[in-house]
């Protein structure tokens, strides 16, 4: 039974300033590679405009978080077994939700999570680019916010606007980031620049979790609807995510207020 104000599940949002950085891949592939260090993990798919981590998964499902937050469904109806005996809570697309995942909507998905906040290590939240409110407030609720950076010019424009956005209006402080199509040393230039400019300006703190390279294999799988550490394990992207995952894996990640909020703790504990 899970006591109030502690929880065995570390919410992970995975977030981008912009589409197409490479969200989806990270957060299918990690959770699979988590799932395979033994941790016990679920993969929320929040993101209402593409929602597609199902398609890599293979999992095939009419049902959706949708179907949780009109109360229609309870969790268990809904989530599925995936790769390595992770679970994935599918995502919907397009309306019903409206253009974002609504605070309404929220509130009673955390009615939904918080009986399972001690079944899971990991719940990894897959989110749609961009600034909007109520993808920030989504990303804002997790123990930890996973940027994913690419390098081109407009994605690090982006990624600040994204970490100035939950900075400053959301009080987050610490933000881990994910190189993405990069080679190690260029990722690891890329995060000197970026948390360079960050630290500059920002009150926030970044911790560097290393890079993905930019792998053929990772697209093929993609054609292939499957994801790349299952398609392909051996390849380039396939071994980084497993170092990221064992990276993860090992991390001392606290329970932050956000996290409280996602499992709708935060009344009991008293946390905000
Ligand atoms: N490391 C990589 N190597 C090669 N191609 C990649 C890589 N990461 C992403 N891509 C390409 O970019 C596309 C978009 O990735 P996706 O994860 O769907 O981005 P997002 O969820 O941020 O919109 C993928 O379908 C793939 O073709
Ligand atoms: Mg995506």
């Amino acid at each position: 039974m899970s006591v109030i104000g502690t929880r065995t599940a570390r919410v992970i949002a995975v977030t981008s300033g912009k589409g197409g950085t490479g969200k989806t891949n990270v957060s299918v592939n990690l959770s699979v590679s988590l799932a395979r260090l033994g941790r016990r993990t679920m993969l929320v798919d929040c993101d209402v405009g593409l929602a597609n981590a199902n398609i890599l998964l293979g999992v095939d499902s009419d049902l959706t978080i949708a179907d949780l937050t009109t109360r229609e469904r309870r969790i268990g109806e809904v989530t599925r077994k995936g790769p390595a005996g992770m679970t994935l809570l599918p995502g919907h697309s397009g309306t019903g939700l409206g253009g974002g995942l609504a605070d309404g909507a929220r509130a009673v998905l955390a009615d939904a999570f918080r009986p399972h906040a001690d079944d899971y290590d990991h719940v990894l939240v897959d989110t749609g680019g961009g600034m909007a409110g109520e993808g920030l407030s989504l990303v804002a609720s997790s123990d930890l916010i996973l940027v994913v950076l690419a390098s081109e010019p407009t994605a690090f424009m982006d990624a600040y606007a994204l970490v100035k956005g939950l900075a400053l209006r959301h009080g987050c402080t610490d933000f881990a980031v994910v190189a993405n199509r990069v080679s190690a040393a260029e990722g690891r230039a890329l995060f000197d620049r970026f948390s360079g400019v960050v630290g500059r300006f920002l009150p926030a703190n970044l911790d560097y979790l290393g890079a993905i390279p930019d792998d053929p294999y990772l697209r093929d799988s993609v054609y292939a609807k499957r994801c790349c550490v299952e398609a392909f394990p051996s390849s380039p992207a396939s071994r980084a995510f497993g170092r990221l995952a064992e990276r993860i894996a090992g991390l001392d990640m606290p329970m932050m207020p956000g996290g409280h909020r996602f499992f709708g703790l935060e009344a009991a504990h008293g946390a905000h």
